[in-house]
């Protein structure tokens, strides 16, 4: 009985405290990252975290873009690409960039399906599965995303762009395009560049036979 009356009382307490008004603006946040969820943005910058001063504003903006601090250099990562991204309007690093040699020459088999699984989740929705510059966003011009994706197979423009510079375009976004130096590491970066070289490759030579024979 006696037992009865504490949970009772106990819950009549509980009531009470939780009437209470609201706290809408708690003065400072323990671990935010718990407060507010991170949810990826692809083309956020990186000023607008949540991390904001403007106490207004803050729990508002839930972007999270964050990169490693300028000038470290992870484990097992490559190194820093020493270009910088151009003012607006200037060109002058990104035709700098084709002089820049990827570290990553070659990809073993399992590398190789490692780098096609980066570029199927972060640029095949865009450039297409089969790297053709169409993919479900695009779609011939009737999908939902205007721009269009360049034909990195197929487009003698892009079979002849340098890996450096197609660094220096997903490192700092290109037109439409933008960024992925959040998304994917350098070495990643490098490696779906790799990717991209390879497929061009193997393209020429499953064409070349069909060239040779109308050559005839
Ligand atoms: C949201 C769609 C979209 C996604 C996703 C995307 N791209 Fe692109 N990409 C574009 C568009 C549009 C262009 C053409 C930009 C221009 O020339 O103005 C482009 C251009 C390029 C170019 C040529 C850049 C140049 O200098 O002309 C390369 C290389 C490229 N993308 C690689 C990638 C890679 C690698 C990924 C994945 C990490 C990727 N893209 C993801 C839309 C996308």
């Amino acid at each position: 009985m006696k037992g009865i009356y504490i949970i009772l009382s106990f819950a009549f307490v509980t009531a009470t405290v939780s009437c209470n008004e609201v706290k809408r603006k708690p003065s400072n946040i323990y671990m935010p990252d718990m407060a507010y969820s991170r949810a990826y943005e692809t083309y956020a910058d990186r000023d607008s975290s949540i991390f904001t001063a403007d106490e207004s504003e803050r729990g508002t903006k839930i972007f999270y873009n964050n990169r490693p601090v300028d000038g470290t250099v992870a484990r097992g990562e490559e190194m820093p690409f020493h270009i910088a991204k151009d003012a607006n309007g200037d060109t002058t690093n990104y035709h700098a960039s084709k002089m820049v040699v990827s570290p990553i020459q070659s990809l073993s088999e399992t590398e190789l399906i490692e780098a096609e699984r980066l570029y199927l989740i972060n640029c095949g929705i865009c450039h297409g599965s089969n790297l053709d510059g169409n993919g479900p966003l695009y779609k011939g011009g009737d999908g939902p995303y205007a721009a269009k994706p360049a034909t990195l197979v197929g487009d003698v423009k892009y079979e002849t762009m340098p890996e450096g510079q197609m660094f220096y375009s997903v490192a700092y976004g290109k037109g439409q395009m933008g960024s992925y130096a959040s998304q994917l590491s350098r070495k990643q970066r490098w490696q779906v560049i790799a990717y991209i070289k390879h497929k061009q490759k193997e393209a020429k030579v499953d064409t070349a036979p069909a060239a040779v024979a109308k050559a005839n």
